[in-house]
């Protein structure tokens, strides 16, 4: 199977995932990126069962509008029954790189709220140390020099994404040569950099489920 395929398949089965555990009235959270897209063009089959939607990114927002499924404001809704979204990369206890897509902070605002998470990625997103995938942190515009500098302190090599106004009108650092041995220690101590709005690691609020998809199926595997 190609990687698109195993998106495919991670997606039927996050929807099968959601259909079943999902009660009448209740709200999906939506990730972004390609993973998440394949998941919203097979929700719009089942758009009659559920409330709504909402969405973690303005892209998301507009292709589940597209498809005619209803998106609401965050602060319009009480609870989010389970919140869908891919991964830059896992670890086996289901902490995350997320970001790629320069999402991040939406992404884990929904996550917080979601009473489930359900991570979908194919097999060449599983490690077992994060930090391969260069972290994405976002920072607002005025500490871009400030930011970069402390991040250099802690060990890395941060790089402007050049061209990329997030969502929220924030800038970008994708933090290379930066092994996380101790995610969500790294997570807080980001996050306490005066000008970082949040970092791309989600390890104090991970997954709950992962729906891996491989050559031989798709896994569903909970942290160990
Ligand atoms: C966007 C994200 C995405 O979930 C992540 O980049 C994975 O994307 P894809 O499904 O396209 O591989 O965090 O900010």
């Amino acid at each position: 199977m190609t990687q698109d395929e195993l998106k495919q398949a991670v997606a039927a089965a996050a929807i099968k995932e959601v259909t079943q555990a999902i009660e009448d009235g209740e709200i999906i959270g939506i990730g972004t990126g390609s993973t998440a897209n394949c998941f919203i063009d097979l929700l719009a089959e089942f758009k009659h069962d559920i409330k709504g939607t909402v969405a973690s990114s303005e892209a998301s927002a507009e292709r589940l509008k597209k498809h005619g499924i209803e998106v609401f404001d965050l602060n319009a809704v009480n609870d989010v029954a389970v919140y869908v979204d891919g991964a830059d990369e896992t670890n086996h206890r289901l902490e995350l790189i997320k970001g790629g897509g320069a999402a991040l902070t939406r992404e884990k605002i929904v996550a917080a709220v979601a009473k489930q998470f359900v991570c979908i990625a194919d097999e060449s997103k599983l490690v077992d140390q994060l930090g391969g995938f260069p972290l994405p942190v976002e920072v607002l515009p005025m500490a871009r020099s400030h930011v970069g500098r402390e991040l250099v302190k802690l060990g890395g090599d941060p790089v402007y994404r050049e061209g990329v106004v997030t969502d929220n009108g924030n800038i970008i650092l994708d933090v290379y040569n930066f092994p996380i041995a101790t995610p969500r220690k790294i997570e807080e101590k980001i996050n306490n950099i005066v000008g970082v709005v949040t970092n791309g690691i989600f390890a104090c609020r991970p997954a709950d489920v992962l729906l891996l998809g491989t050559q031989n199926g798709v896994n569903r595997i909970t942290p160990n």
